[in-house]
């Protein structure tokens, strides 16, 4: 068996506060490989936290501590800064969720999808446009050559998150974590992004973790999911298993399907009071 991409062994992450540290991911244990994991759980259960804990995006101020991190092979717990920037230029790439945030307004978007390309290869002008504009395509965008000379003003916010997961994946990496990708779109929108991630995903031959709060919606598009609560992971199972899942939280997660009278409602969520 080969080994997986992605290794997360007994990781922990706590903050400082008044009262001492508080831990938010407690002893979470994990891999992925060249697959699609989805990663969900409610508001505040520790998703992105443990998302940014594998690309080194932790706020300086929390600590870390893991028995293994490991990315391809690598040791990520002693991984030095510039390491970091490697990985994240080549071996992994990071899509969060609104691309207002992600793009630079005062940049074309051609410069920002190839910008890995200028940091991390040593193509020429002409080679990294045609693997922008290649990209451009390959993520559904219309009309490339007029998009790559555009601003970001003059995207819809469903381009926009094109144009980022092409900036993402420009320069071919193995892993690609997703954080709540489409929840600032549309429905309809989410579901063209979500699907394009996972047939992307199997086209380049990528690991994808899929960060959501969504369990009914990326199961959709997962092989596996995994059910977070309050730091720890409650339970794991391939897609296939949901409705038969043994954690109270994981079928109150799955029962809480947004349907059209509750879409745009807030879901109820496991253990809060009415
Ligand atoms: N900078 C921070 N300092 C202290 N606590 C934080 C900080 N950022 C997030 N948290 C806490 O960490 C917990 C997990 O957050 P997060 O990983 O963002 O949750 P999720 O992505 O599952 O919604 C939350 O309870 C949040 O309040
Ligand atoms: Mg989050």
């Amino acid at each position: 068996m080969t080994d997986p991409l992605l290794q997360v062994e007994d990781l922990s992450i706590s903050f400082p506060s008044a009262n001492g540290p508080v831990r938010i991911v407690d002893g979470v244990s994990f891999s992925v490989g060249r697959e699609v994991v989805a990663l969900v759980g409610e508001s505040g259960s520790g998703k992105s936290m443990t998302g940014r804990a594998i690309m080194g995006l932790l706020p300086s101020r929390a600590k870390v501590a893991a028995v293994r991190l490991s990315f391809d092979r690598q040791d990520l717990t002693a991984l030095p800064e510039k390491g970091w920037d490697s990985l994240r230029g080549s071996g992994m790439g990071l899509i969060l969720q609104d691309p207002k945030y992600s793009l630079n307004p005062a940049h074309r978007i051609g410069r920002q999808v190839e910008e890995a390309l200028l940091l991390h290869t040593k193509l020429s002008a002409a080679e990294r446009r045609e693997r922008a504009l290649d990209m451009l395509d390959k993520v559904g965008l219309p009309d490339v050559s007029r998009i790559y000379s555009s601003y970001p003003a003059a995207l819809s916010g469903g381009m926009g998150q094109r144009v980022m997961i092409a900036a993402m994946l420009i320069n071919r990496p193995k892993l690609l974590i997703a954080d709540e990708p489409t929840s600032a779109l549309d429905r309809g929108l989410q579901d063209q992004i979500l699907t394009l991630l996972r047939s992307l995903s199997e086209e380049l031959g990528m690991g994808l973790l899929l960060i959501s709060h969504d369990l009914q919606q990326v199961s959709r598009y997962a092989d596996r999911v995994m059910v977070m609560r309050r730091g720890k992971i409650d339970e794991q199972m391939v897609s296939a298993d949901l409705a038969n899942a043994k954690s109270d939280y994981t079928r109150a997660l799955w029962a809480a399907r947004p349907s059209a009278a509750t879409y745009g409602t807030r879901l109820p969520v496991y253990g809060e009071q009415p």
